[in-house]
């Protein structure tokens, strides 16, 4: 049997269609949000077909929040993203950013938004090859218009943040891959941004390298720094204070990292074959924290595991 839960709240948190909240976080209403879209829809015209890539999606994200944002490929995960990292715009809705409304700005007001808030982090880095990593880092400020010495003078103290300041003279491909997704935190730290946006940072890492990111950009959270992921790995959704979960272009999920991380357990729990996912990574000190957090008390034996 593998009924394993009961007498908890997990039946109660794995409601598929949990309605977003403010609850769970210590963050007063009274705040004005940094992003806030606002029924939005992104609709793509394919032959005599509509394709609803955001479908009436409306999201709040408070200054200082470390957000997931997950779901399965196709859901709308890059429609969101390139719309909160105002490289598009929606078909209707309002997106306001800091403030801002960018849902009806034309394409240079959408850079110059993108260049003075946004500090972009891409699954490719995205750097330059033939530049070295000072030039890489320097260019958000190249497009801001800051003068040379201030630049190299930034862009080297970013590189030392993470950790890399004595190779300033490298090249990209003389680094690993982790060491080049730093450099591209580097150059999305370097303009001082309102919002770090990182679309699958860890997607081309292996799992220590990735951890590394992980751990660097949880660093920057507690330093005050708002960071909104895009993934479609759970395990990496976790490790966000809070996730989203995107499907068919809306919020199936919206709360707590703890509260996902019992429904994930909860579905690997009734289906055995995802077992190596539960065993993997931090899952079963999620599912330690849960228990802790939400009193249940879970019991059974499965594959060895007792709960
Ligand atoms: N430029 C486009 N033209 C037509 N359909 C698109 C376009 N971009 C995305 N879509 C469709 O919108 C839906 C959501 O896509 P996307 O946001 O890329 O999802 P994800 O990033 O979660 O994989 C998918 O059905 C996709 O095929
Ligand atoms: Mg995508």
């Amino acid at each position: 049997m593998k009924n394993i839960f009961c007498r908890n709240k997990i039946l109660q948190t794995s409601v598929p269609h949990t309605a977003p909240s403010d609850a769970h976080r210590s963050i007063s209403k009274k705040d004005v949000p940094l992003i806030e879209l606002r029924d939005i829809y992104k609709i793509y015209h394919m032959g005599d077909m509509d394709v609803h890539a955001s479908d009436g999606l409306s999201l709040k994200i408070y200054r200082g929040e470390f957000v997931s944002i997950v779901g399965k490929s196709g859901s709308g995960k890059s429609t969101i993203m390139n719309i909160i990292g105002a490289l598009d715009i929606p078909t209707s809705g309002q997106y306001i950013l800091g403030g801002q409304d960018v849902s009806t700005m034309k394409d240079d007001q959408l850079a110059e938004v993108r260049n003075k808030t946004i500090g972009f982090i891409f699954q490719q880095y995205n750097l330059l090859p033939k530049q070295n990593l000072l030039e890489n880092v320097e260019l958000p400020l190249v497009y801001a218009g800051v003068g040379k010495k201030e630049r190299e003078q930034r862009a080297l103290k970013s590189l030392e943040k993470v950790g890399l300041g004595d190779k300033w003279r490298y090249f990209p491909l003389q680094l690993s891959g982790g060491q080049q997704q730093r450099v591209s935190i580097a150059r999305a730290l370097v303009g001082n941004p309102s919002l770090i946006l990182a679309d699958e940072p860890t997607g081309a890492l292996d799992s220590r390298t990735s951890r590394d990111v992980l751990d660097f950009l949880k660093q920057l959270h507690d330093e005050g720094n708002t960071i909104v992921i895009i993934t479609h790995d759970s395990s990496i959704a976790l490790e966000a204070e809070r996730v989203v979960r995107i499907q068919d272009g809306n919020i199936t999920f919206d709360g707590s990292a703890d509260e996902y991380g019992v429904i994930i357990l909860t579905c690997n729990l009734k289906h055995p074959e995802q077992q190596d996912a539960l065993l993997s990574y931090d899952a079963w000190h999620y599912y330690r924290r849960c228990v802790r957090d939400y009193s249940c008390q879970p019991h059974g034996k499965h594959d060895g595991l007792y709960f």
